[in-house]
């Protein structure tokens, strides 16, 4: 860590995407307030969450990150969370049982709030306001008062990260998790599809080994794991004037943490290398995700990798790369390779969502499911071809039966995107193409663990 880094050095640096509030002294009062609220994680957490991304760096797990593009204030519902919540319980547990592998769980979730725009404004008609930014900082409402950037988001965000985060606690460790749940989660308007058919199948035969397990003694009493999961939570860290509030050293390590979630990362329009997200980012201890865009070069990549990096220690960085279908033949093989040859540690993961995005002809920002499953499989087969990890998936998804990506089984139309549109920013994966996505995953996942397997067996 440079030592000039300080929790507020950010701010000596070039900063995008930054909202222009309109009453700096409220902005400021704010940040005090925050500053004396309670940490959302503990800096051990995360440091626990490192460990196990550095297993999956080194390839004996994946990483399984989704949620919401942005959390808000409206779809605020213990019923959204604990479907989006089972929902990754289940992708996660067709990964485990279908690839025989661990799994890292690792929400867009508590605090998923800021985003980042193409353009600072929004014209409609003769009327120009701000663009909206995330419910942590102005209304989606076409209104010139809600668009005003106003700091008491930034609090009403915390409180509601706070209220998150406690039930996907309690849904962890208190018996929500437990295996033996595992017929239990398929949520109910899937459970009729080939997709819900097949993950029930699949939970039959899980039963059934808990059970023989169980007849030779192995319990969830006296293996904890049956019963709790660990879970993590990670959002964009866009606002830095939420972050710095909620970074804070740790009294084990006398170290700074991030303590806003477990997990932060910087977008692919905030990752320049003298900017403020990357200087934020530098000095917390947290693991780092990254968005790697088309238009990032490798040696421009590595710059970041070091800076983020320094020590090269697994579990550190992940990049998540988002280039979109028909894109990663010309562009992540040149990234594989510069990580290869400098021997770099990272957890190499797909965001197959945001390259994916377009307009449909009824005017809804959608994404085509082939596409997305495309850019999955181009992924893998990648990273086959180079002989390396794919670490893991990075979606937009949710619990809810929403009708905001096209295709999929229940093949959602154009004309059928206005029936459940309820995304505050872009289109998310329902509950049905989430677990159809899981079942390619773990197919392709399990073929990456047999070819390893070969070849050390042929060593
Ligand atoms: C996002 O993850 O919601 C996002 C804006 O991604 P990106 O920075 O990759 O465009
Ligand atoms: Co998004």
């Amino acid at each position: 860590m440079p030592t000039t880094w300080s929790p507020d050095s950010w701010r000596g640096k070039p900063i995008q995407q930054v909202p222009d509030y309109p009453d700096a002294a409220a902005l400021s009062a704010a940040e005090e307030t925050l500053r004396g609220y309670p940490p959302l994680v503990f800096a051990g957490e995360a440091r626990k969450l490192r460990q196990q991304l550095a297993a999956v760096a080194d390839g004996q797990a994946f990483l399984l990150q989704g949620g919401d593009c942005a959390e808000s204030f409206a779809e605020f519902h213990p019923n959204n969370i604990r479907d989006t919540f089972r929902l990754l319980l289940q992708m996660a547990v067709v990964l485990t049982f279908g690839a025989a592998c661990p799994v890292v769980k690792v929400g867009r979730m508590a605090g998923q709030f800021a985003k980042p725009r193409s353009a600072p404004t929004e014209t409609q008609g003769d009327q120009e306001l701000p663009s909206y930014r995330g419910d942590i900082i102005n209304d989606i409402g076409f209104e010139a008062g809600g668009r005003a950037p106003n700091p008491e988001r930034l609090l009403r965000a915390y409180n509601q990260a706070a209220a998150t985060l406690n039930l996907l606690r309690a849904f962890a460790q208190g018996g929500f998790a437990d295996l033996h749940k595992v017929n239990e989660w398929n949520l109910k308007f899937v459970s009729g599809s080939s997709q819900g058919e097949r993950y029930e199948e699949m939970a039959t035969r899980i039963s059934e080994a808990l059970d023989f397990m169980e007849a030779c003694g192995i319990t969830p009493e006296s293996v904890p794991q049956m019963r709790e999961t660990d879970f993590y939570t990670s959002h964009e860290a866009l606002l830095l004037n939420y972050e710095e509030p909620l970074t804070r050293i740790d009294s084990l390590t006398g170290q700074p943490y991030a303590c806003s979630a477990h997990m932060i990362w910087i977008g692919d329009r905030t990752r320049q290398l003298d900017g403020a997200h990357v200087e934020y980012a530098k000095g917390v201890n947290n693991p780092i995700g990254m968005k790697c865009g088309p238009s990032l070069d490798p040696d421009d990549m590595l710059r970041l990798i070091d800076a983020l990096n320094p020590a090269n220690e697994a579990g550190r960085l992940v990049l998540i790369v988002r280039m979109g279908a028909g894109k990663l033949d010309a562009g992540l093989p040149k990234l594989i390779r510069a990580v290869e040859r400098e021997g770099k540690k990272v957890v190499w993961s797909c965001d197959p969502m945001h390259g994916n995005t377009i307009k449909s002809a009824s005017g809804y920002k959608t994404r085509p499911f082939d596409r997305i499953l495309t850019e999955v499989r181009e992924f893998f087969a990648v990273h086959r071809a180079e002989g390396t990890h794919a670490g893991g998936v990075h979606f937009e998804m949710t619990g809810q039966d929403v009708t905001e990506c096209t295709g999929g089984a229940q093949a959602i139309s154009d004309d059928n995107l206005g029936d459940r549109y309820h995304t505050h920013c872009d289109p998310r994966l329902n509950a049905s193409q989430s677990l159809e996505l899981a079942f390619l995953l773990a197919e392709e996942l399990k073929a990456e663990r047999q070819g390893q397997q070969q070849r050390q067996a042929a060593e």
